[in-house]
């Protein structure tokens, strides 16, 4: 991939030479979380060994060398992701996490009650629940833009949502469940058009393709370590600053405030007003180490390996009999969702695992989009750079002795 051969890619990663019930692991849950590098993993341990302190600057060596490892994690993801500074990025626990910062913090004192928000079809339960809890406290609507057959987003229908009451939008990048890559310029620029700002869910995005958010236009994008090769327990929102600066903390506590009394509390300006508590800094810093694998790499060369491997994989799944995918978009990422006859989802999910194939088999948090296709639950294989076509051999092949 790029320079880095496949073979040393994989033996970054400890865990994939595990064995699992006797056979060896191969990792296709992608999508629900990612293997680590033993970069990120020793990161982890460097920190805790020479670095580990609160971040307070200026207290003693020890909090010095935290404080610039954690802020030192902060610019090289603000770089990762295009973001003009790392005052954008403000570290939260995951992807859900920032989901409920944004709505909390910045959408629901703009909402009335019949105001709307634009979600997609496609959302995570993570990018529908937030935005069900700020409609339910303030009396406003959601409303939902569909997908087509092939679960690819129809454009026209989402830009009929918008309306004089619409007042914020948030989409994902990339499906969790069908693994389409929606027209994510167009989505940002149809709002903009309307003078509406736009959150995007970009878990499963960031790890398959380079992102940049200025070059999208995204007002906020928000993620998670552990899908990005990184550690659990952290993520990222990026917000405009002017956004962030126009939003209400969503926690109160020590670390975001610049002066306290009992009357008032004047807060630091962000990211700080947004981290209220002891962070989690050294899982930010292995994040930040996943971040320079991952850009020693290169996005784009994972990208296209990505992309090979997705469609050899869709190709070899479609010669198995009674299988049927489950979202076919044209431009897809990572994401096999399928369906086999005469199976149940957990029955092949089952099956494949004892051949030690991890997929996830069930809803995937995403009930409302395989609903739209008259169904409860896929298998769902999903690819990471450091799958083989080896593995999607042995995934093809476990799938026809099922049959
Ligand atoms: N959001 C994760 C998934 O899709 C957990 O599996």
């Amino acid at each position: 991939m790029g320079d880095v051969p496949l073979e040393q890619i994989r033996a970054d990663f400890p865990i994939l030479s595990e064995r699992v019930d006797g056979k060896t692991l191969v990792w296709l849950d992608n999508a629900a979380t990612t293997q680590k590098p033993r970069q990120v993993i020793e990161r982890i341990s460097y920190y805790y060994e020479h670095e580990n302190s609160n971040v307070h600057r200026g207290a003693h060596t020890l909090a010095a060398r935290s404080t610039d490892a954690y802020e030192e994690a902060r610019s090289k993801i603000a770089r990762f992701i295009g973001s003009p500074s790392p005052e954008n990025i403000v570290f939260v626990r995951g992807t859900t996490e920032g989901l409920n910062l944004v709505a909390h913090s910045y959408v629901k004192p703009l909402l009335a009650p019949g105001d709307e928000i634009i979600l997609t079809i496609l959302e995570h339960h993570a990018n529908i629940v937030p935005w069900q809890l700020i409609a339910q406290e303030t009396g406003a609507v959601l409303r939902v833009a569909p997908v087509d057959k092939n679960g690819q987003l129809i454009l026209s229908e989402y830009t009929k949502l918008f309306n004089s009451r619409t007042k914020f939008v948030s989409v994902a990048h990339v499906s969790n469940a069908l693994g389409t890559i929606t027209p994510l310029g167009e989505l940002i620029q149809i709002a903009h058009g309307y003078g509406l700002r736009v959150c995007v869910d970009g878990a499963q995005s960031v790890s398959h393709m380079p992102v940049n958010v200025a070059a999208l236009d995204a007002d906020f994008f928000v993620f998670s370590g552990h899908k990005l090769f990184g550690p659990t327990g952290i993520g990222v929102v990026y917000g405009k600053s002017e956004l962030l600066d126009a939003a209400q903390p969503y926690q109160g506590g020590g670390n975001m405030i610049a002066d306290v009394t009992f009357e008032r509390t004047v807060y630091q300006k962000a990211p700080q007003k947004f981290e209220a508590g002891t962070g989690n800094i050294a899982d930010a810093v292995g994040l930040g180490a996943a971040v320079d694998y991952l850009t020693h790499i290169g996005m784009d060369n994972i990208a296209i390996y990505e992309h090979a491997l997705l469609e050899y994989a869709t190709r070899e799944l479609t010669k198995i009999p009674g299988l049927q995918l489950i979202g076919t978009a044209a431009q897809k990422a990572s994401v096999l969702s399928f369906v086999l006859d005469g199976h149940s989802v957990e029955n092949a999910g089952q099956h494949l695992s004892a051949q030690g194939i991890a997929v996830r088999a069930g809803h995937h948090c995403a009930q409302p989009v395989l609903r739209s296709f008259g169904l409860e639950g896929t298998v769902r294989p999903s690819l990471a750079f450091y799958n083989t076509y080896g593995e999607i051999d042995a995934l093809a092949r476990a799938l026809f002795e099922l049959r």
